[in-house]
């Protein structure tokens, strides 16, 4: 079994899919590995440890490619890669196929079997392979950082000889991983921190780990989360009483950072032009939803815009990849994980079980067609 890692080709890609840890399994599995020279770069890994871990090295993403069976990617391959792909070969990525069927389409012409990382679903077994999860972790411990950053002022309340520093308020919108993340950073920095979700299971987690829940809790909240575990979109009614208590809240707050998603659906809109502007010059909003249409109406992707009234909203796009060494490591053990279920141990090679619940999950394409049920035609 041949396995590639071609360095990422988007712009803004910080991460690679492979660490010399996971190379090292990856070769106890019976594989050979080959790595497109700089792969790593941007994530701290050098092409020298890479060889040391026993990969070898590609000048080009087409050498790295053309024999591989297996390519593990942070991203969907473009079609100048596919080009390179033998026809039969796999790859493992996060596959964002909505809304880019005709990339799809495309994988499933060159006869390349794609798996999407983020369709692995959130049962037990999996969770070590949780890329959603293990890189919305550190996206909601980054917010938190670069809200600290932005801000001018200190976060934790300081009594000096010279007078006392107040404690920043911060307001973190959306409790799942990242928010949950995002609350703890912001407690250990010393932050006076409130939170906010739809889904009631939120409220226990928001306080157990020392900070104010702050939520309409009407019998719509109670039944807010589905049975995956994640948000519904609200009624007219409910976002109109939750955006009447935000209104109150937000303006008394130092940094914002929102989290909020619906599967399948545009960011929920939570904060309004009127709610940036009722707050105080200097104030921070991390909009981590931005790639998703954005929490805040004012948030623009990829850029940080300062309103008239001083307040500073920032949208930076691929967050974890802002962490790219801590999220290399982690998207690589998720990755190896996954693959180590589609190795047959005799053999050595690549024999995926077609009906395991993982596969079936997140197979795309497979023998030039597209087969995952999501995107089969009506
Ligand atoms: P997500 O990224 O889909 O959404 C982030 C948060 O935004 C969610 O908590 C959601 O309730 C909230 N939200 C949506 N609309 C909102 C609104 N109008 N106002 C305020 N908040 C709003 O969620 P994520 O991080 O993927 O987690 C979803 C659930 O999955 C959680 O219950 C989490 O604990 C669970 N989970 C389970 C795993 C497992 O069993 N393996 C692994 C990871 C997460």
């Amino acid at each position: 079994m041949r396995v590639a890692i071609p360095a990422e080709t988007e712009a803004n890609e910080t991460r690679v899919a492979a660490t010399p840890d996971s190379i090292k399994k990856l070769i106890v599995l019976g594989a050979t590995v080959v790595v497109q020279s700089g792969a790593g770069v941007s994530s701290g890994i050098t092409d020298s440890e890479y060889t040391a871990a026993g990969a070898t090295i590609a000048g080009t993403a087409s050498t790295a490619i053309e024999d591989a069976d297996l390519v593990l990617k942070v991203r969907r391959p473009s079609a100048t890669e596919l080009a390179s792909y033998k026809r039969g070969a796999s790859v493992i990525a996060t596959m964002d196929p909505y809304g880019h069927e005709d990339a799809l389409a495309a994988i499933a012409g060159a006869g390349v079997n794609a798996y999407a990382m983020e369709f692995m679903p959130r049962i037990t077994r999996a969770q070590v392979m949780d890329v959603l999860s293990s890189q919305a972790n550190l996206a909601g411990y980054r917010a938190v950082i670069d809200g600290a950053a932005e801000y001018g002022r200190a976060l934790p309340m300081m009594m000096t000889a010279a007078g006392t520093v107040p404690a920043a308020r911060i307001f973190i919108m959306g409790v799942g991983v990242a928010g949950l993340q995002a609350i703890a950073t912001a407690r250990r920095l010393g932050a006076i921190v409130t939170a906010t979700d739809v889904r009631p299971a939120t409220k226990e987690q928001v306080e157990s780990l020392g900070a104010k829940f702050v939520a309409v809790e009407d019998d719509e909240f109670k039944q807010a989360e589905t049975a995956g575990g994640y948000a519904k979109e609200m009624s007219a009614e409910y976002k109109a009483k939750q955006a009447a208590l935000v209104a109150a809240h937000i303006a008394k707050q130092d940094i914002v950072i929102t989290t909020a998603l619906i599967p399948g659906r545009p960011a929920p809109k939570l904060i309004s032009a009127d709610m940036v502007h009722s707050m105080r010059a200097g104030s921070v909003i991390i909009d981590l939803a931005v790639e998703r249409g954005g929490n805040c109406e004012l948030a623009k992707p990829g850029e940080t815009v300062v309103t008239d009234n001083g307040v500073r909203i920032v949208g930076h796009l691929n967050v974890p990849g802002r962490l790219a060494a801590t999220a290399s490591s982690l998207y690589a053990r998720n990755l190896l994980a996954f693959v180590e279920t589609l190795v047959d141990k005799e053999t050595k090679a690549l024999a995926p079980k077609w009906d395991d619940e993982l596969v079936k999950s997140t197979l795309l394409t497979r023998d030039g067609a597209v087969v995952h049920p999501n995107f089969l035609p009506k």
